[in-house]
């Protein structure tokens, strides 16, 4: 609808000068003060001769009053005013009658004398308001496409707020360590990470691609080998892989490199980093050195190579509890060298009849993808237990000796998984999120507790059944654990890597790992992954190459920083705390990218594009 333009003439000479207070500055010490605010109007209220607006930018809310007697002319200006168009006022600090003690300017206001009206706003796809409960429910993909109006909102703003204090705090505390600060290319040979590349054509070599970097692994090494001894980068990386909320096709990594690099200095090194970014960017002082947990037993106590460690809920093999039971189910299950795994739920032996139903097919059978549940109730009034499998097919006594197995007690639940491993502990890993997702163990928000761990010894590689091969766990540029290399070549499944994570309340917050600096172990991992002498040559020459000048041991990690500060500031996607992030199809509405190119761009790029009917145009 195009705007009348006549609803308020704007100014065009701009006579109030700069402002002399931000909106969320001025305190009861300013009153009697002359003061020029600029700002969005946020809300605006009309009782008659008098008119009440919030006065909004990104420091805060400052309450601007309108009284016909004090400025007729600005008053009748106040009184055509809508949200989101753009003021300047001057005006005097009055302490306020109705104070705001929840605000921060919540006890003055400002009595207005004059107004100009640097730009109005037309009526606007969706409320914006600093007033959260004025929000109105929008769609997601309407916020993104007008993501400028989205990203006024106080809450996005404060996302965005404390990703500018986590970059500052890094920076400081890098520099402290004596770590460089190096930009490496963003158009570059594509490296494995393990999903797609995004690919640039190139122009002037007709045929040849760019690849844009899934993380800048090759250069950092490469500067190791250069001597600059401690590098890292705030850079951003590119990954086409498919996408979950804590996953963006463009995100941004604290990437570091470090010479004669042990595990123990890195973790040192990390643990630093994360005491001044919760320090610089909440107050909150956090503890350290992080516990450390060897990858087969996270995956053995929780199910994950991620273990949220803010509840309990572990879980238990009760396979040679069960061991002789004659229930055919599980008999079977350890006869193909299966697994029956246990967790107890604290307070759920209640649990109705409809309710487990619901969490067999819906949770169990359709998102986990398990064959099927078993469970043990132990009424809270302390009455016999009832068991999913009758009596007569699994014995009570085998059904008692899971249940002081697992700890159980009047009141709780017993939950019970079969099937092979180490499948069956990650299945039990995911209904142990779930049902303390359920039962309210695992807190909202972004108040702690701050439940760091380091995930240690991972496996080096990772067979792929459907293509009958090995890949590299972490990526293969990653050491593996000495005492281990008699293994590459008669059990290379068995073989630990010299890798760690770093996991965060149940995220995965970071990588890396000590990495290969010999040539000849380099070329012998290509082999293991099935990269031929030649391919290997192709591909990573110039890293091969670069082994044979003298490149020294050398390590680094990178954080994921996106997922950091979603953890700091408690937000459910990584979409909010991104100023202008993908959709879940990689899209950005706002500017509708990706979008076609011309055919002229096409044909300097030596591109002929075949889309079939059907692919999404
Ligand atoms: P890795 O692939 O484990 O390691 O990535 C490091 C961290 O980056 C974050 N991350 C992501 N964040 C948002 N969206 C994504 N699509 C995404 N993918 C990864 C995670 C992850 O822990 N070159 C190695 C590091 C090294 O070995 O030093 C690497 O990139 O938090």
């Amino acid at each position: 609808m195009p705007e009348p333009t006549t609803r308020l003439a704007l100014t065009t000479t701009q006579q109030h000068g700069p402002r002399t207070h931000t909106c969320g500055e001025l305190r009861p010490e300013s009153v009697g003060a002359d003061v020029v605010l600029k700002g969005w109007v946020d809300t605006r209220r009309n009782l008659g001769g008098l008119v009440f607006a919030d006065l909004r930018d990104r420091y805060g809310l400052t309450q601007i009053v309108f009284a016909e007697e004090v400025s007729a002319e600005a008053y009748a200006i106040a009184e055509k005013l809508r949200g989101e168009d753009v003021v300047s006022i001057t005006g005097t600090v009055r302490e306020r009658e109705n104070k705001n003690h929840t605000l921060p300017t919540g006890l003055i206001e400002v009595f207005v004398a004059d107004i100009e009206v640097l730009n109005t706003a037309e009526p606007l796809p969706f409320m914006v308001s600093a007033h959260e409960e004025r929000q109105q429910n929008t769609s997601e993909d309407l916020r993104l496409k007008y993501r400028y109006l989205d990203l006024r909102r106080p809450a996005l703003q404060q996302n965005i707020l404390l990703r500018h204090r986590l970059y500052q705090a890094t920076r400081r505390y890098m520099d402290t360590q004596d770590f460089v600060e190096v930009e490496t290319p963003i158009l570059m040979k594509s490296t494995p990470e393990g999903a797609r590349d995004y690919l640039v054509p190139s122009r002037v070599h007709p045929g040849k691609f760019y690849a844009l970097p899934q993380s800048p692994q090759t250069y950092k090494q490469l500067l190791m080998i250069a001597g600059l001894d401690r590098y890292f980068q705030i850079v951003k990386c590119f990954r086409d892989e498919d996408l979950r909320a804590d996953r963006q096709p463009e995100f941004t990594q604290i990437d570091v490199e470090m010479t004669f690099a042990t595990e123990e200095l890195i973790y040192e090194m990390v643990e630093g980093l994360m005491a001044s970014i919760w320090k610089d960017t909440r107050g909150i002082e956090i503890g350290t050195p992080f516990p450390r947990m060897p990858h087969a037993e996270a995956i053995r106590r929780f199910g994950s190579d991620k273990p949220d460690l803010r509840f309990g809920m572990e879980l238990v093999d009760v396979s040679e509890t069960l061991h002789g039971s004659g229930f055919r189910v599980f008999d079977s299950t350890f006869e193909s060298g299966g697994a029956v795994v246990a967790i107890r739920v604290e307070g759920q032996g209640d649990l109705g009849r409809g309710k487990l139903d619901k969490l067999t097919k819906q949770i169990v059978l359709k998102r986990i993808g398990a064959p099927g549940l078993f469970y043990v109730k132990l009424p809270a009034d302390g009455s016999d237990f009832t068991a999913s499998v009758k009596e007569e097919v699994l014995p009570r006594s085998f059904v008692q000796k899971v249940i002081e197995a697992t700890g159980a007690k009047a009141g709780d639940l017993v939950l019970m998984l079969a099937g092979p491993q180490p499948k069956v502990f990650e299945q039990m890993g995911t209904l142990r999120l779930h049902m303390a997702n359920e039962t309210g163990l695992i807190p909202g928000g972004n108040d702690g507790p701050w439940k760091f761990l380091w995930v240690t010894e991972f496996p080096l590689f990772e067979y792929d059944e459907e293509d009958g091969r090995f890949y590299a766990t972490h990526h293969p540029f990653t050491s593996p654990e000495p005492e281990d290399l008699p293994l590459l070549e008669n059990d290379p499944g068995a073989a630990r890597a010299r890798a760690y994570d770093l996991v965060l309340n149940g995220a995965e917050i970071g990588g890396g790992s000590i990495r290969i600096h010999q040539r000849d172990v380099q070329s012998q991992m290509f082999r293991h992954l099935g990269i031929g002498e030649a391919e290997a040559e192709e591909r990573f020459g110039f890293l091969l190459n670069a082994f044979r000048y003298g490149a020294p041991p050398h390590g680094g990690i990178a954080l994921g920083l996106d997922r950091l500060v979603m953890l700091l500031t408690g937000a459910s996607s990584l979409r909010d705390v991104i100023a202008f992030p993908k959709t879940q199809s990689a899209t950005e509405p706002m500017s509708n990218t990706p979008d076609v190119v011309n055919d002229e761009q096409l044909e300097e790029l030596h591109i002929r594009t075949v889309v079939s009917e059907g692919d999404d145009a």
